[in-house]
């Protein structure tokens, strides 16, 4: 296809947490921008750092094939946050100056970011310092506001319901209280869904600080009617009442005071409370990991492709979404600085109520 686009060549880096699904889209941009737009395509190591320090490579298509099904990113992905200062002697200016060089000195036209919530946010940043951007949503916590769902989150919904799955029937074995921990330390959709999905007695998310007598009452009355076992299903950033009313620094503080994680100090909780034997398990980095699920390449495809014909249409300062059951984009300055939460009033609060699972109130 004849394009008559100025974009001839561009960057592509996946920064933040990594997630099932970043090499499909990855894909999913590349082949559309090389095969039917006839872009060049320079990949850049390990998020923003590579552009910082100019480690990049000319990604040829043999390097973005074969990869639909692979776990990770094949570009690398780090935290760098060319905007945070790191100390009073090193500016972000000054990192910031260095990217802005490594865009010219590599002769591009655009820079596709893949990330979550502060690499869009970054992206916009950098689109307001004159680079022309493009946006892709990725993360397994869902909280990006912008699109109706990120790649990623499908795949670690179906590993944390499996594991609440495979916790039931130990729990039932032993007669215990299993409180497992989910990622999702602002947003607690993955909780959310998780537990909805694998039958959790109680589901515990930060957008619905916790009361412990609350959580004791809907055990014991399980207990009481036979049910000798339940599952308690914690995002990582759940909190007590008694948190929520505490400074930022105060909880940090009182969090790092009590226990490795949110799940064990749940868990010490409830057994303290109920006397009943509860036991913690946390998830952790398994849910990030391995292949994407077929829903999530789907996603991660459709978005990439969509990526491109920005690309194609010159159309900068964007980031792709899903629209109900449309792909489109929204600009870059919507998703910037923000946590998309679960809603008071979602439905998915209310079907967990529904089936008699506990929010924790
Ligand atoms: O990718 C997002 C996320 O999974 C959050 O839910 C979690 O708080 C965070 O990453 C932990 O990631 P890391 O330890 O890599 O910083």
């Amino acid at each position: 296809m004849a394009i008559h686009s100025v974009t001839k060549r561009f960057g592509i880096l996946t920064a933040g947490g990594d997630c099932p699904g970043l090499n499909a889209a990855i894909r999913g941009v590349c082949r559309a921008a090389h095969d039917r737009y006839g872009m060049e395509i320079i990949g850049i190591a390990n998020g923003f750092r590579g552009l910082i320090n100019e480690d990049t490579k000319i990604l040829h298509p043999e390097d973005f094939s074969g990869i639909l099904t692979r776990g990770g990113t094949i570009l690398g992905s780090s935290r760098e946050k060319p905007f945070a200062p790191v100390d009073k002697d090193e500016l972000a200016s000054t990192k910031v100056s260095a990217i802005k060089e490594t865009y010219s000195r590599l002769g591009l036209d655009c820079l596709v970011v893949l990330g979550g919530n502060g690499t869009n946010t970054t992206g916009c940043k950098l689109s307001r310092e004159g680079l022309n951007v493009i946006g892709l949503p990725k993360t397994i916590d869902n909280d990006i506001a912008g699109t109706d769902r990120t790649f990623g989150f499908h795949s670690a919904l179906a590993i944390g319901t499996e594991a609440i799955d495979r916790l039931h029937s130990t729990a039932q074995s032993h007669s215990r209280i299993i409180v497992i921990e989910l990622m999702g330390n602002k947003a607690g959709w993955l909780a959310l869904y998780a537990g909805v999905a694998g039958g959790g007695d109680v589901i515990l998310i930060p957008e619905i600080p916790y009361d412990l007598k609350a959580i004791a009452r809907h055990l014991e009355k399980r207990a009481k009617s036979g049910k000798t076992f339940s599952i308690v299903v914690v995002a990582e950033g759940a909190m007590s009442i008694e948190e929520a009313s505490m400074e930022k620094k105060e909880r940090k503080k009182y969090r790092s005071d009590n226990g490795p994680s949110t799940g064990y100090r749940i868990a010490r909780e409830i057994e303290e409370k109920t006397g009943m034997e509860t036991r913690a398990t946390v998830l952790g980095y398994v849910q990030r990991g391995g292949i994407p699920s077929a829903s999530d390449r789907v996603l991660a495809t459709s978005l990439g492709t969509a990526a491109a014909d920005l690309l194609a249409a010159d159309k900068y300062g964007r980031m792709v979404a899903l629209l109900g059951n449309e792909i489109g984009s929204v600009d870059l300055s919507v998703p910037e600085g923000k946590v998309k939460n679960v809603p008071a009033d979602h439905f998915m609060i209310d079907t967990a109520k529904a089936v008699g699972t506990c929010m924790g109130e």
